[in-house]
């Protein structure tokens, strides 16, 4: 797909994005299908958001697939929600490594199969060196948990209190190789955080839209990144001081 011709872009792009792809269960229920149906469809669009993604220019993607909370929902959509992990990984890895996709995960693997495990490992280590696209997938992901993990590898490597700063924090997260995201985007219209990102997303602008992810397409994608060239990012400062004196 080239759209190149079409897409107008705005004048600054966020380098990282993350999106909480939210809403695939109404979008099965609305068309009499099963949730899994959904998630399926999730999949799917996921293709062509990350095609867009690399197009519009964007360098980080961190996508929220399942999260800690998730392993409460039946058994039966859990183990969907693992196959379809597999499924994607058996199927769409060399793709994904061709477009110089390079992939990483946030949060813990513990509870997958040891084989499955070892996929993930592979995936990392293939497309470590990889640079038009970092997706970062957030998998048995919490934020809170993210926290709880780096405060006891911190106790771990014995650091003093002093050497506790808010960088060094985030060096101890899942994302220590990344920039902060600049745009958090959630689908289906639900306002909350659901335990994404809480660190990071300190000063992320925010995009919801009532749209269900299965439909977020990536005309939707273009409007939230000139929904964000819009927005003044002050970090607690004010506009203009000359101005407003
Ligand atoms: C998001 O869609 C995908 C995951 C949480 C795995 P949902 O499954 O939460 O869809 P809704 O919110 O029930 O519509
Ligand atoms: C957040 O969606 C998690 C993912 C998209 C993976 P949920 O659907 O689980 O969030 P809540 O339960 O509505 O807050
Ligand atoms: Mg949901």
């Amino acid at each position: 797909m080239t759209r190149s011709s079409e897409v107008k872009l705005p004048e600054e792009v966020p380098a990282h994005v993350a999106i909480i792809m939210d809403g695939n269960g109404r979008w099965a229920r609305k068309r009499g299908l099963p949730r899994l149906a959904g998630h399926r469809a999730g999949v799917e669009n996921l293709r062509r958001i990350l095609e867009a993604s690399a197009e519009f220019g964007i360098k980080y993607l961190t996508i929220y697939a399942f999260s800690t909370e998730n392993w409460e929902r039946p058994a039966a959509e859990v183990r969907g929600l693992i196959n379809i992990l597999e499924d994607v990984i058996d199927q769409e890895l060399e793709t994904l490594h061709q477009n110089g996709v390079q992939l990483r995960h946030l949060g813990r693997l513990e509870r997958l199969g040891t084989e499955l495990q070892e996929k993930v490992r592979h995936a990392i280590e293939l497309t470590n060196n990889n640079q038009q696209l970092i997706l970062n997938v957030a998998w048995n992901y919490g934020g809170r948990d993210e926290i709880v993990h780096a405060i006891q590898r911190m106790i771990e490597d014995g650091l003093k209190p002093e050497d506790v700063t808010e960088e060094r924090v985030s060096e101890y997260l899942y994302t220590s190789k990344c920039p902060d995201p600049d745009l958090i985007i959630r689908t289906s219209g639900e306002m909350r955080v659901s335990n994404f990102l809480i660190w990071q997303g300190a000063y992320s602008e925010w995009y919801v839209t009532p749209t269900y992810w299965p439909e977020f397409g990536p005309d939707e994608l273009l409007k939230a990144l000139h929904e964000y060239a819009q927005r003044e990012r002050r970090y607690g400062r004010i506009s203009d001081p000359i101005k407003t004196n």
